[in-house]
């Protein structure tokens, strides 16, 4: 595949770049996708169905114990070279935010340091009932395991359906997708809000917005330019192109 030098030359005057990416970035680490069929155990369930507070209530067992496979699944995954590229990118650029939907913390573990978490991050643990981030608990074999503050019930620190985004990183997310140059949508069907607002507002506020996805979404037609690849395909070659760019 080959980078467009329209891409590239305006790449070579921007300062303001943001990334939003989704879990297509991850798959070629073997985390599956949200609307990948999904395997194993789980395959008669659906991702709504288990990652609701009142799925929670109704089951909190059976939540934990799929979260803890999603975290046995990332623990067990490596940064790949589209992670890998975008902590390159990120040195190039007087400014960079990475935005991601991803819980999974492959991006802080390829080296990107720019990371704003809009969904969380599965390795984190809170109180159900309170909030607040748990970093350890006495294991009395409850499942799953209860607040050593309050007795409430521990979850994953990620954002459920029908449940808000995290203030803070939700501002910081649309102040950097509407005062950017060119703005990267990468491994995301676009579909689930407020995430999926972000590519359009930064097309509204001026930015070049390149979309990386071998599947079209409902950006597609929109973006300036589109890379229908892998991301672990088009990032390394995008940097290798933009490191040559600047070398000339
Ligand atoms: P999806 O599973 O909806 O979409 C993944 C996208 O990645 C699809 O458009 C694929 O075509 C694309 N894709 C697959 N492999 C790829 C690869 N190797 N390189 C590039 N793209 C690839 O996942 P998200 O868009 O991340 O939210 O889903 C958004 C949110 O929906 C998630 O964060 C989660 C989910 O419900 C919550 O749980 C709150």
């Amino acid at each position: 595949m080959t980078i467009p030098p329209e891409l590239l030359r305006r790449l070579a005057t921007a300062k303001r770049i943001a990334v939003l990416t989704g879990a297509g970035v991850s798959a070629e680490s073997g985390v599956p996708t949200f609307r990948d069929a999904q395997t194993g155990l789980w395959a008669k369930y659906t991702p709504e169905e288990l990652a609701t507070p009142r799925a929670f209530r109704r089951n909190p067992r059976l939540v934990w114990e799929w979260y803890a496979w999603r975290r046995t699944l990332v623990a067990d995954a490596k940064p790949n070279p589209g992670h890998l590229a975008l902590a390159q990118m990120e040195k190039l650029f007087p400014q960079f935010d990475l935005i991601t939907q991803n819980v999974d913390g492959l991006h802080q573990r390829a080296g990107s340091t720019r990371v704003i978490e809009l969904h969380g991050n599965i390795s984190r643990t809170k109180c159900f009932d309170e909030g607040a981030i748990v970093t350890s608990w006495e294991d009395t074999g409850d499942v799953p395991p209860k607040c050593p503050n309050c007795g409430g019930l521990l979850r994953p620190d990620v954002v459920w359906f029908e449940e808000p985004l995290p203030e803070t990183e939700m501002e910081r997310a649309a102040t950097a997708s509407t005062n950017c140059d060119v703005f990267f949508s990468i491994g995301t069907s676009t579909i689930v809000y407020p995430a999926a607002a972000l590519p359009f507002e930064a097309l509204c506020a001026g930015a070049t917005v390149v979309e990386i996805n071998p599947q079209p979404t409902p950006l597609t037609m929109l973006a300036q330019f589109n890379l229908p690849e892998a991301a672990g395909v088009a990032l390394p070659v995008l940097m290798k192109a933009l490191n040559a760019s600047r070398k000339s």
